[in-house]
């Protein structure tokens, strides 16, 4: 195991201007939906983090050619819906759960025979929420346990469209039954609880497919053909989130974030961080590829404890770890409800951030779906585990920022999956993570 250790010391003053890499879950899609559109696509802003590199490499193992072009630029030349090849050997996902889950769908209705595998963490991730709806739609998989763990072999064939209605919201079940759907006969459609991040219907519609979308769910026809058009990947809103709440908890800091993605259905931190107290402004408001982007500016400012839960948690799934590090530095209780979907990420993120705070000083008490946090007057420095989470180790160094020693985060070599430059940003705005 990789046991990169960084100290992070606390950091007294934060006045600066920073980018943050591109969104992971458009880089995915853009990869996955330019390869499979008729004709050339550029894609600019694409995140070279580990989990997309996975994505690519993929689809170059499925024949498609992709190049690097100037300025980290990629032209993708798409191969059509029925253009792909099968792959020589095991496709590799990495630590990605968005790879593995959507090309679970993509592959069910190729005509050649793929088989699915990644990182330790990865395989003890469930899988059966999307096999089992594609079983449904006639896709032939086997995996471990019954099909419910990966490596999963898929044996492409004849998909027929379903009406699901998914038990969690989670995009990357939404999308996996919606590439299916491309290849599927007639209309598949996919009903979640709460609404779950848009990205794939959005970029589906920037290469031309009608995709229905209303309240409750979404719908496609199998069988429409992709353009391909250029886009542009904004900054990812769960790398700014980090440095988002940096800037909150550092009194008398200010911090500009350009060129941000501010989804509605990505952008649940800003709302959260607003009902906390947090001073954020949005500035700048445009749209790049049918997707809504700002420059973020926060300011330092007194926390309070709030309770969330209900539909603002997919909107902010992912930031939850630094959510509860504003939390720790925040005056009074914060509550995190109908968050069971933590317990299933890379890592567990409930028990990885209880952990974390409690070495930091912080009273945690823990429960199925969420926890319960006490502010703290002042964390404790210390030494903390990622438990090989990417998010978790970031949001441990942003907890440091407070603490009154230096804090040791063991195992970061993970970061690289989403935020490879986390750690030169971080000394940037703040002078710390050596
Ligand atoms: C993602 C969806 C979310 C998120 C993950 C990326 C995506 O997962 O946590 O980091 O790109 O679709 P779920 O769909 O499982 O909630």
């Amino acid at each position: 195991m990789n046991i990169e250790k960084r100290s992070v010391a606390p950091c007294r003053s934060i006045n600066a201007e920073i980018t943050v890499p591109g969104d992971k879950s458009i880089s995915h899609r853009s990869i996955m939906f330019s390869s499979l559109a008729e004709g050339d696509t550029a894609i600019s802003g694409f995140l070279t983090g580990e989990d997309n590199l996975a994505t690519l490499n993929a689809f170059r193992a499925m024949g498609v050619e992709i190049e690097e072009l100037d300025g980290g630029r990629l032209l993708v030349h798409g191969r059509g819906l029925y253009g792909l090849r099968e792959a020589a050997d095991v496709i590799d996902c990495g630590n990605s759960g968005t790879t593995m889950r959507l090309m679970s769908g993509l592959l069910a209705g190729q005509k050649f025979f793929s088989v699915l595998s990644g990182d330790k963490y990865l395989r003890r991730r469930p899988m059966g929420r999307v096999t089992a709806p594609l079983a449904q739609m006639g896709a032939v998989i086997h995996g471990r346990e019954g099909g419910k763990c990966a490596p999963l072999a898929i044996v492409g064939s004849a998909l027929g469209g379903i009406t699901y209605t998914s038990p969690v919201a989670s995009a990357q079940v939404k999308s996996a039954l919606l590439l299916a759907g491309l290849y599927a006969d007639g209309k598949t459609t996919v009903y979640e609880p709460h609404l779950s991040r848009d990205h794939s219907e959005r970029m589906l519609r920037h290469f031309g497919v009608q995709v229905e979308s209303f309240d409750g769910g979404v719908a496609i026809e199998g069988g429409q053909q992709l353009r391909a058009r250029d886009l542009q990947v904004p900054g990812d809103i769960s790398s700014a989130a980090f440095f988002m709440v940096a800037a909150a908890i550092v009194p008398g800091a200010q911090l500009l974030i350009k060129n941000v993605g501010v989804n509605p259905t990505r952008a649940g931190i800003i709302d959260i961080m607003r009902l906390m107290n947090a001073d954020i402004a949005l500035e700048n408001e445009r749209e790049m590829a049918g997707e809504p982007v700002a420059d973020i500016l926060v300011r330092g400012s007194d926390l309070r404890g709030v309770t969330i839960g209900g539909d603002m948690v997919p909107r902010a799934i992912d930031e939850f770890p630094v959510v509860a590090v504003a939390a720790a530095c925040a005056a009074g209780t914060t509550v995190i409800r109908d968050a069971r979907e933590l317990r299933v990420k890379e890592t567990d993120r409930i028990a990885a951030m209880a952990a974390v705070l409690e070495t930091l000083g912080v009273t945690v008490t823990t429960a199925d779906d969420g926890m319960t946090i006490h502010g703290c007057e002042q964390l404790r420095g210390g030494t903390v585990n990622s438990c090989g989470d990417h998010r978790i180790a970031m949001s441990a160094a942003i907890a440091a920022l407070r603490a009154a020693e230096a804090l040791e985060i063991e195992d970061t070599a993970c970061t690289a999956t989403s935020f490879p430059s986390f750690w030169e940003t971080l000394t940037q705005i703040s002078g710390s993570g050596e």
